[in-house]
């Protein structure tokens, strides 16, 4: 089992080390490689994403990810920043199947800041395609204006396209998902979210889901525009089950869900390819206005531990042992700053990370 350790930018290096401290206290044998990425690398070598670090992400059966970005490099032309490189590694590995479950843990149910009755018990999966859409549609550029330089741009684009086998293999992913979770009791509905009212893009994603759907007779089928599923979230978020939705909507209604749970630190992610191949990381950024204070909250990064080890390493048991683990320390009353309330006892990264180690047996 080899898994290339990415820590990345800003908190990246804090939280990736208590997350490697929870699995070395595992029984079990797996290779680590470490390397820089994001402005760590670019620091370095010039680059957000080296030759080296890319090859190692390759030849490995997951990646541990922490976050990139800073705003000391937002000057950087734009293939120099740091979010090339989590870019560049989606791209390369084909990681278009991206997992972000919204649980609201029963300890954290008043972190939220909407009403405990709206979260309480709530458990939905956003699953986002992770390698079309206008993230990466082309031509994307601007047009320079006649004295030549960007500053004088006229005007910028980006364009939105999706294939038809792109749209497909991720609707397979979003009802094959739904099937497994109501086999454990949920509800068994996927939630296409679209904008089929203004774009030929989304018209389409709304054909192609609609059609690969037929082979799910046994799930529930609905559609959603971005625009009211952002408004549902918040309203009523319990009536998701699993959303399946495109490249751009899924970065922002993930960010929207994140916060249903109380706090974006608790949020762990996968993102797959074909061959089960990973990249794990926190749902969070780099959060550079607490970087190196031992503040940051690892737990999202300490779940997103356990996705690889249930997802890309075969070891779902001892996947559920950290989700166990973590549960645990809630119960203990441990909160980082981000979750923490009147009554639980604040602890930092460090302290937090020792301490699901030590709820581990
Ligand atoms: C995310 C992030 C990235 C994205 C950035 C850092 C490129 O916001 O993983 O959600 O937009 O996908
Ligand atoms: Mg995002």
């Amino acid at each position: 089992m080899k898994i290339a350790v990415l820590p990345g930018d800003g908190i990246g290096t804090e939280i990736v080390a208590e997350a490697v401290k929870v699995l070395n206290t595992l029984d079990l044998k797996f290779e680590m490689e470490t390397a820089l990425v994001g402005g760590a690398a670019y620091d370095a070598y010039g680059h957000p994403l080296p030759e080296a670090t890319l090859k190692l992400a390759m030849a490995s059966d997951a990646v541990l990810f922490g976050a990139v970005g800073d705003w000391k490099y937002d000057t950087l032309d734009r293939p120099l920043r740091p979010e090339q490189a989590i870019l560049g590694l989606r791209k390369n590995m084909g990681l278009f199947a991206n997992f972000r479950p919204a649980i609201c843990y029963e300890q954290l149910v008043g972190a939220s800041s909407l009403k405990p009755e709206l979260i309480s018990g709530l458990d939905i999966l956003i699953i986002r395609e992770l390698t079309g859409d206008i993230y990466f549609g082309q031509p994307r550029g601007r047009r320079i204006a006649t004295d030549g330089h960007f500053p004088g741009a006229e005007e910028a684009f980006d364009t939105m396209r999706y294939s038809k086998p792109e749209i497909e293999r991720i609707a397979h992913v979003a009802f094959q998902a739904a099937r497994k979770r109501k086999a454990a009791g949920s509800e068994g509905r996927v939630t296409s979210v679209d904008k089929a009212n203004v774009l030929e893009t989304f018209q389409f994603w709304k054909d192609v889901v609609t059609e690969v759907g037929k082979a799910y007779p046994d799930i529930a089928l609905d559609h959603m525009y971005v625009d009211n599923a952002a408004m549902q979230l918040v309203k009523e978020p319990k009536r998701f089950d699993v959303v399946v939705t495109g490249n751009m909507f899924g970065d922002i209604l993930s960010d929207e869900a994140s916060m249903l749970t109380g706090s974006i630190g608790m949020l762990p992610s996968a993102s797959l390819n074909t061959k089960s191949q990973g990249l794990y990381e926190p749902s969070h950024g780099s959060a550079p206005d607490i970087a190196g204070k031992g503040v940051a909250n690892p737990l999202a990064t300490i779940l997103s531990a356990a996705m690889m080890l249930r997802f890309s390493l075969n070891q779902g048991e001892a996947a559920e042992r950290i989700e166990a683990a973590v549960q645990k320390v809630l119960a203990q009353g441990l909160r980082t700053g981000d979750i923490w309330s009147e009554g639980t006892t604040k602890v930092g990264t460090l302290e937090m990370g020792d301490a699901v180690v030590k709820a581990l047996d």
